[in-house]
């Protein structure tokens, strides 16, 4: 049996409820592009709100962390990982909490116990040294020269605010050097391979600490990183997650996964996990220059740089047979990976074509500007993102291995430049290499403004974003109300939506104050995201909302809008999605 099935039989034998993973990109929460921990889908139920499935869960989630894209390459870093999570919702506390984690690793992994060391929190100003935690792994026979106490590494939150508390992280040492009889949590050879959070506070995003109505336990273990570790293998390519498509890599390209190779070879394999990933996620994410779409399209065309730095003829079907090794590794388990099989190739090949068109044009290019070791200016960066569809990442890549530098605020004073022009361009002016596949996006996101305007004339002035998500495709818009809404309020939003993009209104940006927008009434969704000077954009006298844009100019660039469904989205929270046609 594998992890993820040992992990879960265990926790459903101590009474826990399996609940199906999430979808990658989150559903309800905006400020995020993509769930990065276990917790994250959970955040309203450690709040307080009842969970369907009772006060013992447990599951594996899909996560992205894209923080450390450009680590990824070396043994340990991956973009796409999946986490083991048990929780209790106000149900058991740190005492089962501990014996159960201690009791996988040691009796049903059978991690040898001289191997594992842990830290507790060790106290600060608002929350006291957890001494319960430090004689439960006393009780369970840990040595006191095993057990660390920090302050930093031992309170754990999401990103600035949220559900949080203290932890006991558990390490394990892997390496075949003597295990020194003091744990030393600075020492890297001691890796980090499951941490439970004891989370009974609230941050709130003005920093302020208050008890939540239950005591929770939030775990986390690394399916990677814990097989790695069983398999005893120091390179996590090497283990039984990675080994066959690194096979098969070097099988495509004719190379050893050795040397100089190593590098390129684990780029393409974890860039192409997350991808399938990604697209075959029910968002229905595509390559694109925003958001998750971005990522997207950066993780396939660094993996294609890499697959050509590996003479791989990116020509073949390269991506397919390895996207397709990749999911039927995964699909037993994540049924989205069976549906969108045909998806993620059609995405897959889609964007390889396209960026297939420049790259070597590119590529050329590149190496006749930096011949002479000259650095890379923020318009020589431009001009290879819009020409050849050249991520700024990628040739920052490109340039430090050659020891150059790439100007990267240049380069981004230079794209806004190019936003704002393209925004009063007419239409398909600046198509060339990136540009113009927004377009579609740039409408449908105008089209949210004013269907959160419309919604407030038909439901009332309490409707207000609680999420959005654009592809190509279609739109969707998360807002808060308590009913359904009827035919007649459907079809009297898009009346007022059709009607404000018949009258043509003008879409126009101005810069304010924060403070100002706020005071003007400018609709926001999270306030304490925004910076000190924000963007306000105005559509005739209809809306303003504080935004990044970009949107259209004229809402009659729009075409006709059309609800497609309505329906529940989570407690209070109701979804629609619609087409531009
Ligand atoms: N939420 C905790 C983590 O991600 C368990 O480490």
């Amino acid at each position: 049996m594998n992890l993820k099935d040992l992990y879960i039989n265990f926790f459903i034998e101590h009474g826990h409820k399996q609940i199906p993973s999430a979808p990658v990109v989150p559903e309800n929460d905006p400020s995020v592009l993509f769930n990065t921990a276990g917790m994250q889908p959970l955040i309203p139920y450690l709040m307080g709100q009842p969970h369907p499935y009772g006060t013992r869960l447990c599951d594996y989630q899909k996560c992205v962390r894209t923080n450390d894209l450009d680590s990824v390459g070396d043994t340990t870093h991956h973009t796409f990982f999946e986490m083991l999570g048990n929780w209790s919702l106000g149900d058991y506390f740190k005492q089962e909490s501990i014996s159960w984690s201690y009791e996988f690793l040691t009796e049903t992994l059978k991690i040898p116990k001289d191997r594992l060391a842990v830290t507790v929190f060790a106290g600060n100003d608002l929350i006291p040294f957890d001494q319960e935690s430090y004689d439960k792994w006393i009780q369970l026979g840990i040595p006191k020269e095993r057990i660390a106490k920090t302050v930093e590494d031992n309170f754990w939150i999401a990103g600035e605010s949220g559900p949080c508390g203290p932890d006991t992280e558990i390490f394990y040492f892997r390496s075949e050097e003597e295990i020194p009889t003091t744990f030393d949590p600075e020492d890297a050879r001691w890796v980090e391979i499951w941490n439970n959070v004891f989370m009974q506070y609230y941050k709130s995003p003005e920093g302020e600490v208050s008890e939540l109505p239950h005591k929770n336990v939030d775990t986390g273990m690394g399916v990677e990183r814990t097989t790695a570790i069983l398999e005893g293998v120091l390179d996590n390519y090497l283990s039984s997650i990675w080994k066959d498509v690194i096979d098969l890599i070097c099988e495509i390209s004719n190379l050893p996964y050795e040397g100089e190779y190593q590098k390129s070879m684990r780029i393409i394999a974890d860039h192409m996990r997350t991808a399938v990933f990604i697209s075959a996620d029910r968002a229905g994410i595509k390559p694109s220059n925003t958001d998750q779409g971005y990522i997207l399209r950066r993780l396939i065309r660094r993996a294609i740089r890499h697959a050509k730095k590996l003479s791989i003829d990116i020509n073949s079907n390269w991506e397919e047979r390895i996207a397709t090794l990749i999911m039927s590794k995964y699909e037993s388990y994540y049924p989205e990976i069976q549906e969108n099989h045909q998806v993620v190739l059609d995405v897959l090949r889609t964007e390889k074509e396209k960026f297939n068109r420049t790259l070597e044009k590119g590529l050329r290019e590149f190496e006749k500007l930096v011949k002479n070791g000259t650095n890379i200016d923020g318009v020589t960066a431009f001009h290879l993102y819009d020409t050849y569809g050249f991520p700024i990442e990628l040739t920052v890549e490109l340039a430090s291995e050659r020891g150059l530098t790439v100007d990267e605020k240049g380069f981004e004073e230079k794209f806004k430049e190019h936003q704002e022009l393209s925004r009063t361009a007419s239409a398909g002016k600046f198509k060339g290499g990136l540009a113009g596949d927004g377009e579609i996006e740039t409408r449908y996101h105008t089209a949210t403004h004013l269907l959160n305007a419309a919604l407030k004339l038909v439901v009332g002035p309490d409707v207000h974003q609680k999420g959005s998500n654009i592809t190509s495709e279609r739109m969707r818009f998360d807002f808060s109300c308590d009913h359904k809404l009827s035919e007649e309020e459907k079809a009297k939003t898009e009346e007022i939506v059709n009607r404000w993009i018949a009258e043509g209104l003008p879409v126009t940006v101005v810069e304010m104050k924060k403070e100002e927008a706020v005071a003007s009434g400018a609709e926001c969704m999270f306030l304490e995201k925004y910076p000190d000077v924000v963007t306000v954009y105005q559509i005739g006298e209809v809306s303003r909302e504080l935004c990044g844009g970009p949107h259209v100019k004229n809402t009659q660039e729009l075409g006709h809008f059309k609800i497609t469904k309505e329906e529940a989205s989570s407690a209070g929270v109701r979804r629609i999605k619609a087409v531009l046609e």
